[in-house]
């Protein structure tokens, strides 16, 4: 890979911009997951050292380009000191003088980089000025690396730049998964709806040997070979695009699993009565809300016959019970070859996350990438802006 990492430059005395995405769920003023956090230790220790100054870019929230206090990074605050375990100096309107008058052994955190609009706009403008504040870029936000904002790709242009250990970390497991796997491949997607993941599909079948789809997304393609889906929800104008995803799969050798069986309810609630049925027995005033047993069975001969495996959405409506369960079984079986060491498995999204941390498999996957948008567009086959600017 063409990317320097920290240990390709010399930091000694050098004030590293570091774009972190600390984006990160809160509830009030309480960070409610500090994964992303968390994840970003490594590279400031790294940074600290070697004698650099760790200077945070980052953005929090979608403000529009206006400052908006609720969503100030001042909120993040104590869980950032909790997590790196040292003083971090916020600074609100940074300047280079600033900045030099802080220890270097201090973190400094600037405020949310999108407090203007000229951040989105990338403006050449604020990725100078940025740029000005430091003396070399280190990328760590995989997370935000499909946005070409001025903190993410206009600043890589105009600085020594290099990629940060948790930016190494995703580009390597997401390398093994779909860039040079191990084969053969399989891939999960779910979610509801086959229109905001059809670039994803359209790009998998020529990528993985296998394709399983699930939830919402499979009823489409249930529609699409003519099967009567009762009130479940389906994308029925979609009908004709899923038909093409299944020609383009025959074409390139990838097999596409659908759900053998499924489970039906008459109510979108947790605990509603419920049976298992053949995809074609759905009831008209009924609807699909997992995928059944005999799925999971397929499945897991599936995954028990692949060496690599990358996951993005669950198979059925997992946040309500017992509608979880085709996802928490897949998930297990994954997890459990994973450990025995038959399989590489690498997942994304922020639903697809929170499904296996449900089942309580998340720590046994190869690996879990903090990404969410951004994984589904490095899927998606697609150029992250803010990866691409690392390359020079
Ligand atoms: C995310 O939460 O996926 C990243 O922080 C990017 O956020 P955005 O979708 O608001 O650009």
């Amino acid at each position: 890979m063409s990317w320097k990492t920290i240990d390709d430059l010399a930091l000694a005395g050098k004030t590293v911009l570091t774009r972190v995405d600390i984006n990160v769920p809160m509830d009030g003023d309480v960070v409610t997951d500090t994964t992303r956090i968390d994840k970003i230790r490594p590279t400031v220790e790294d940074i600290i050292v070697r004698g650099g100054k760790v200077v945070l870019l980052a953005h929090f929230g979608r403000p529009k380009g206006k400052v908006v206090p609720e969503m100030s990074l001042r909120h993040v605050l104590p869980a950032l000191e909790k997590s790196l375990g040292r003083k971090v100096d916020f600074v609100e309107r940074p300047s280079r003088s600033v900045i030099d008058s802080l220890p270097f052994d201090s973190v400094v955190l600037v405020e949310n980089t999108r407090f203007t609009p000229m951040e989105e706009a990338n403006d050449p403008e604020m990725a100078r000025f940025l740029a000005s504040l430091g003396d070399v870029f280190c990328n760590d936000a995989f997370s935000a690396a499909h946005r070409a904002h001025a903190s993410t790709e206009g600043i890589a242009h105009l600085l020594p730049s290099f990629a940060g250990r948790l930016m190494e970390e995703e580009l390597r497991a997401l390398e093994a998964a779909l860039g040079n796997p191990q084969r053969p491949v399989v891939a999960v997607v779910g979610g509801a709806k086959v229109s905001t993941k059809l670039e994803l599909l359209g790009n998998l079948v020529s990528k993985v040997d296998h394709l399983v789809i699930g939830g919402g997304m499979a009823n489409t393609f249930l529609v699409a070979k003519g099967i009567d889906v009762g009130k479940s929800l389906a994308e029925r104008d979609m009908a004709p695009i899923a038909l093409d995803i299944l020609t383009k799969a025959k074409a390139a050798g990838c097999t596409i699993h659908l759900p053998v069986d499924v489970v039906v309810a008459a109510a979108f609630k947790a605990g509603a009565e419920n049976k298992v049925a053949a995809p074609n027995a759905c009831p008209p005033d009924q609807m699909i809300l997992d995928a059944g047993p005999a799925t999971v069975a397929a499945l897991t001969k599936v995954f028990e016959s692949c060496k690599t495996l990358i996951w993005n959405g669950p198979l059925g409506a997992f946040e309500i019970a017992p509608f979880d369960a085709a996802t928490s079984n897949a998930a297990r079986v994954a997890a459990a070859l994973t450990k025995a060491g038959k399989l590489v498995s690498v997942a994304g999204g922020g639903d697809t996350v929170s499904a296996l941390n449900h089942a309580g498999v998340a720590a046994d996957f190869t690996f879990i990438s903090t990404a969410g948008g951004a994984f589904l567009e490095w899927m998606e086959g697609k150029v992250l802006p803010g990866v691409a600017a690392l390359h020079g």
